[in-house]
């Protein structure tokens, strides 16, 4: 038991280190989302995932057209879905895990994980950090260095720290050039 455990986290290390440090080359970055298949990521058509980025397990579920820019944190103690068209900039950090608030011994208590569902079409900027449980609707915006700790609507733009709704009127419907991309 414990060491099949350790095999499949060196299995995971290894391709995180072969696969984030490939260059970002078309043939390079089909390969490297091969490598994150072998290790389970589920991917629809033409998934983009450029280098530095670092997958910690087993559950990340990604659909068609999906790109996720250099340098993203997916921590996957629970799953995280994107959806069909998803864009994420670099640096955004997925987390899924997350601790009771324990005694003044030792305040980072029992550990308890949420997954995280980015539904199709929405837009999360650079440096964004998305917590447990959270779910960013779709054809939604998460302006670049937003901490989202809570459900987002379906086309809103957020931002800030924790972040917050600014921008309610965006256009809900499909443009020829998202049309075309189908
Ligand atoms: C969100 C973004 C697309 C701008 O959207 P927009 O609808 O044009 O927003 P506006 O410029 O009209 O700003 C609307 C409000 O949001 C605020 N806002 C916009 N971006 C913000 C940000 N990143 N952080 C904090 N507040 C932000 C503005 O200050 C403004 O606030 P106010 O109404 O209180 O004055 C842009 O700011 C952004 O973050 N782009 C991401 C860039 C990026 O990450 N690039 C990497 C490549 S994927």
């Amino acid at each position: 038991m414990m060491l099949g455990a350790t095999v499949r986290a060196w299995w995971v290390a290894i391709v995180n280190a072969v696969a984030s440090n490939l260059p970002d080359d078309p043939f390079s970055s089909r390969l490297r989302a091969y490598l994150y298949r072998l290790i389970s990521m589920h991917s629809g058509t033409a998934p983009t995932i450029k280098g530095g980025c670092r997958v910690n397990g087993y559950r990340l579920r990604i659909g068609n057209r999906v790109f996720i820019n250099r340098s993203c944190y997916f921590d996957l103690s629970a799953p995280v879905v994107l959806g069909d068209n998803v864009v994420v900039g670099h640096h955004t950090l997925f987390v899924t895990a997350d601790h009771e608030v324990g005694t003044a011994q030792r305040r980072a208590g029992a550990v308890k994980a949420a997954p995280i569902v980015v539904e199709e079409g929405a837009w999360i900027g650079c440096q964004c950090v998305i917590m447990p449980g959270v779910t960013i609707g779709h054809g939604s915006v998460v302006a670049a260095g937003a901490l989202v700790r809570e459900n987002v609507p379906p086309n809103v733009m957020v931002a800030g720290v924790p972040a917050r709704v600014k921008n309610t009127a965006l256009d809900a419907g499909v443009s020829a050039e998202g049309r075309a991309a189908e």
